[in-house]
C-alpha cells in the first residue's frame, strides 16, 4: 500500500503516519524528518536547507525530489510506504508520478487531513518533539508523563524552530498557496480521501483505517 498524507502544518500527518506505519508494517517517509536530521548533523545539505526551513518556506523542489527519489529506492519501501510532507507542490506531485511509473508503482490513496487554522496554531504552540527518537507530543492533547522527557526513550523534548508563531503563520500561507492545489489534483485522479482532522487522534486514525479499507475493496 502506497499512501500520501496531505494536510496543513500541524494537521497530524506525522502522528497518523506513525500509527499507520505500525499498523500496516510499512515505513513512514517524512521529508521534514529527513531534512531536520541533515540540519541537526550539520551536513552540507543541512546547511543549504536550514534557512528555508527556519523561515517556514519550502525547500527548492529539485533538492526534495532528489531526496525522496533516493529514499523510495531503499529496500524497506518495497513493501509500501506512507509519504508525509511530500509532495507539497504540483511540480513535486508530477515528479512523484514519474518516479513511481518508472518502477511500475502507483499511489493507492491520498488522505487529506482537514483541520481549521486556529486549531493548527494551538496545536503547534504546544508541540514537543523528542530529540533522541523523534516521538511527537502535545502538552495539552497527548502530554508526556514527565515534563520535558520522552516516555519511550527518556530523551529531552524540544520545541521545533519552525513552531514559533510568526513561522507557523508563514507555513500556513505557503500551504494554502503551494500545497492546497494538490487536493484538486488528486481529486481529479480519484485518489483523495478526506478525514476530519479536528477529531481526537484515535478517532482520526479510525476514520483513516476505515476509509482506506473501503478504498481497497
Ligand atoms: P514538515 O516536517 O513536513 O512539517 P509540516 O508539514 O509543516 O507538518 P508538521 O510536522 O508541522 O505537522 P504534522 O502535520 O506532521 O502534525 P503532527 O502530527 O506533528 O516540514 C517542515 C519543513 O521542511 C517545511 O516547512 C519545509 O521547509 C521543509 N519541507 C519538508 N518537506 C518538504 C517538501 N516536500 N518540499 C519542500 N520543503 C519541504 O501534530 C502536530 C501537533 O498536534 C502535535 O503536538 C500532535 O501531538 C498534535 N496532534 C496531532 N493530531 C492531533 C489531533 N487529532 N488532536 C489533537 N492534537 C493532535
Amino acid at each position: 500500500m502506497n499512501i500520501i498524507l496531505l494536510g496543513a502544518p500541524g494537521s497530524g500527518k506525522g502522528t497518523q503516519a506513525e500509527m499507520l506505519s505500525k499498523t500496516y508494517g510499512i515505513p513512514h517517509v517524512s521529508t521534514g524528518d529527513i531534512l531536520r536530521e541533515e540540519v541537526m548533523k550539520g551536513t552540507p545539505l543541512g546547511e543549504k536547507v536550514k534557512t528555508y526551513m527556519n523561515r517556514g518556506e519550502l525547500v527548492p523542489d529539485e533538492l526534495v525530489i532528489e531526496i525522496l527519489k533516493n529514499r523510495l529506492q531503499e529496500p524497506d519501501c518495497k513493501k509500501g510506504f506512507i509519504l508525509d510532507g511530500f509532495p507539497r507542490t504540483l511540480k513535486q506531485a508530477k515528479a512523484l508520478d514519474v518516479i513511481l511509473s518508472e518502477v511500475g508503482l502507483k499511489i493507492d490513496a491520498v488522505v487529506y487531513i482537514d483541520v481549521a487554522d486556529e486549531e493548527i496554531i494551538r496545536r503547534l504552540s504546544l508541540r514537543r518533539t523528542c530529540k533522541s527518537c523523534g516521538r511527537v507530543y502535545n502538552l495539552y492533547y497527548n502530554p508526556p508523563k514527565h515534563d520535558e522527557k520522552c516516555d519511550v526513550c527518556g530523551g529531552k523534548l524540544f520545541i521545533r524552530d519552525d513552531d514559533r508563531p510568526e513561522v507557523v503563520e508563514k507555513r500556513l500561507k505557503v500551504f494554502n498557496e503551494e500545497t492546497r492545489p494538490l487536493i484538486e489534483y488528486y481529486e481529479g485522479k480519484k485518489l483523495l480521501i478526506r478525514v476530519n482532522g479536528m477529531n481526537p487522534i484515535d478517532k482520526v486514525f479510525q476514520q483513516i483505517v476505515e476509509k482506506l479499507g473501503l478504498e481497497r475493496k
